[in-house]
């Protein structure tokens, strides 16, 4: 039997196991799929008996950069992965976020090439999100409540520092969004363009971001379709085979939407 796992630190709402188990049944796989939560300072020693124990696992807050150094091999652009796979005694990362974000977002608004896209936030996240941006062709601007760290990832991927411009598109990559806040916006955000806003969080199914843009006149979506494509693309990764990867998306969220 394989076995996989997502690891991470306070994560016993994930729904992995149950997109993984989906996909397994599905494909007739015989593999398991754990949550391996840890404390946030737990990796170092416990990366001994994941890579004794796992054929490979999902990795979620706070270890997306910490675990790079534990690997042998990296093989994406950013400094994140969100998925380990044992190959041939070694163990190598990957980043699945990228495309997962791109297959969702576009699922939703369809080409996103020139588009006018403001993303806030400049964490791990929304490194992921600008480089799918960037390499879609959308033109793209960040906002950050601390403005050096925006300009750092403006820097890096050539894109603007958000300066007043009306998005197309926003796309909320900061980890607010839970309380009854009532302008999730920063100041001076003109919505009367934007047609789609997206919240990379799930949970709740409606954040405060996409109630006020919704409001406004946009479409909304929250993070489960990336949470979902990102998880499909791992199982690529996992089993070393392409997928049917709309196909399984479309089955796995009839199961997991109530
Ligand atoms: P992640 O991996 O989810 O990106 P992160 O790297 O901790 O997590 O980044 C969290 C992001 O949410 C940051 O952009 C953070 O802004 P700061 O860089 O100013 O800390 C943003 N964020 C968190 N809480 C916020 C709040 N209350 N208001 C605005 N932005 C917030």
């Amino acid at each position: 039997m394989l076995k996989y796992g997502v690891l991470g630190s306070g994560i016993g709402y994930t729904l992995s196991p149950k997109i993984h188990s989906i996909v397994f049944d599905k494909l007739g796989v015989n593999a398991s799929y754990d949550v391996i939560d840890l404390p946030t300072d737990g990796l170092p020693s416990e990366i001994k008996r994941l890579k004794d124990e796992y054929d490979g696992f999902n990795v979620t807050k706070p270890f997306k950069t910490e675990i790079i150094k534990h690997l042998d091999e990296v093989k994406c652009s950013l400094g994140a992965v969100n998925t380990v796979r044992r190959e041939n005694g070694t163990f190598v990362g990957y980043n699945t976020d990228v495309k997962g974000f791109y297959l969702s977002l576009t699922h939703m608004t369809g080409e996103i090439k020139g588009q006018s896209i403001l993303v806030l936030g400049a964490g791990g996240a929304s490194e992921a999100v600008i480089s799918a941006l960037v390499t879609a062709g959308a033109d793209v601007s960040v906002n950050n409540r601390t403005t050096v760290k925006a300009v750092a990832l403006a820097d890096k991927y050539r894109i603007k520092v958000w300066n007043g411009e009306k998005p197309t598109v926003i796309i909320n990559a900061t980890s607010l969004g839970l309380d009854g806040i009532s302008n999730p916006l920063p100041n001076g955000v003109d919505t009367s363009e934007c047609k789609y806003a997206y919240d990379l969080i799930y949970k709740p199914s409606e954040t405060p971001f996409m109630t006020f843009c919704k409001k406004a006149g946009a479409k909304v979506s929250n993070g489960l379709g990336m949470l979902v494509y990102q998880a499909i693309l791992a199982d690529e990764i996992f089993l070393g085979q392409s997928l049917d990867v709309d196909g399984l998306y479309e089955e796995i969220m009839k199961i997991i939407v109530e």
